[in-house]
């Protein structure tokens, strides 16, 4: 087959870790170019540009600090530059940012370049939830776009922690290749068809994960967060069903289901978030929280959280999800942190 050109839309935490796993694969796997070119939202760091940092000290100070790339993973502040002849496209932004990114790529890739979105979050329209890989399908042009989903804290992954992560796909052959971008001995990949299953799995742990943290900052024990994951992911699967057709019920099972959800809410920067908003009696704005907290990083379980209850809301199926729905009311309508475990 003809050679693959990877580019990676995206360089926070985990846009520079996946950059880091990628530009290894493309060194050590045939048939990839050995430019891996990575979008970075230009910024200053100590007065210099983070591009210029990323490319001359090969680590992203701000976002991954301490952790080096591959020196083949270049850093382009312009994202048609970065995506120019790219056959593999991975979006890895935060899922507030995507909106202006996706019409200058779809000059610039190469034709018949395949996606395959990296990112947590949920979208809606008046029919009810939208995919945000469906968002990026559509303002490609119909491009195939997969999904990469898993229990992925990144500064863990960065370390070369063994863990493991599913792809989610429409079309086998695709699938195949992302599995070959991504996976090596210590970021072992899987993959299913079923992609909106496995990015309903990532979006929705997050808000989850939120109702973890406010355990967390009432001092409550592992029992309690226990019910709050399972409760979660039960709620989780009902999303998933009442929603979309043939999604798998071995999807819960991969990396992108339960084990998501437990790493998250134990190890992720939504449950630290929400952990600090409980231990603020609930009267601290999530902005500053985000702000004080995670330096540049974002939150997606808070955006998610919101759009989740207006889907919801909306159908008139609220009552059904009564642990989304507590975990909302508490985020953002001012509901007692302790009501967490009255759902
Ligand atoms: P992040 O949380 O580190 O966010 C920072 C990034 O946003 C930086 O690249 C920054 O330049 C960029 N940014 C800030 N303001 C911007 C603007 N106005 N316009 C464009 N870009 C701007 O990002 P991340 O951790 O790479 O997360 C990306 C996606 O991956 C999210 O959906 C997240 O849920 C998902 N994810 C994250 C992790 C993790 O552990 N960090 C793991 C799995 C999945
Ligand atoms: P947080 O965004 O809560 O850190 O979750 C990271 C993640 O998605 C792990 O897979």
């Amino acid at each position: 087959g003809r050679t693959e050109k990877v580019a990676v839309i995206g360089s926070g935490n985990w846009g520079s870790a996946i950059a880091k796993i990628v530009g290894q694969n493309v060194l050590d796997k045939p048939g990839f170019d050995k430019e891996v070119r990575m979008y970075v939202y230009q910024e200053k760091v100590n007065g210099r540009d983070l591009t210029e940092i990323i490319n001359t000290e090969h680590e992203n100070v701000k976002y991954l600090k301490g952790v080096k790339f591959t020196e083949n993973v270049v850093a382009c502040a312009d994202v048609g530059e970065a995506a120019a002849g790219a056959t593999l496209l991975i979006f890895v932004t935060p899922h507030q940012f995507l909106g202006s990114l996706c019409k200058p790529i779809k000059g610039r890739c190469a034709r018949g370049a395949r996606a395959c979105s990296l990112i947590k979050g949920i979208e809606f329209d008046a029919n009810g939830p939208v995919l945000i890989s469906d968002i990026i399908k559509k303002k490609m042009g119909g491009m195939d776009v997969s999904v990469l989903m898993g229990a992925n804290v990144a500064n863990e992954v960065a370390r070369d922690e063994f863990c493991e992560s599913t792809v989610g796909y429409r079309k086998e052959a695709n699938g195949r290749a992302w599995q070959r971008v991504f996976d090596c001995p210590t970021f072992r990949v899987s993959k299913i068809k079923d992609v909106a299953g496995v990015e309903l799995c990532g979006a929705l742990k997050n808000v989850v994960a939120l109702g973890a943290g406010f355990c967390d900052g009432l001092g409550l024990g592992g029992n309690t967060k226990a019910a709050i994951i399972r409760v979660g992911l039960g709620e989780t699967i009902q999303f998933c069903k009442m929603f979309y057709g043939g999604i798998k019920d071995q999807t819960f099972l991969e990396s992108c289901g339960v084990a998501d959800l437990v790493t998250t809410c134990f190890g992720g920067r939504n449950r630290k978030c929400a952990e600090a908003f409980a231990k603020a009696g609930g009267k601290s704005g999530w902005d500053k929280i985000e702000k004080e907290m995670l330096n540049g990083q974002k939150l997606q379980g808070t955006i998610t959280a919101q759009d989740v209850a207006k889907v919801l809301r909306k159908k008139g199926v609220a009552h059904k999800f009564p642990l989304l729905s507590k975990i909302h009311q508490i985020a953002f309508e001012g509901a007692p942190v302790t009501d967490i475990v009255k759902f």
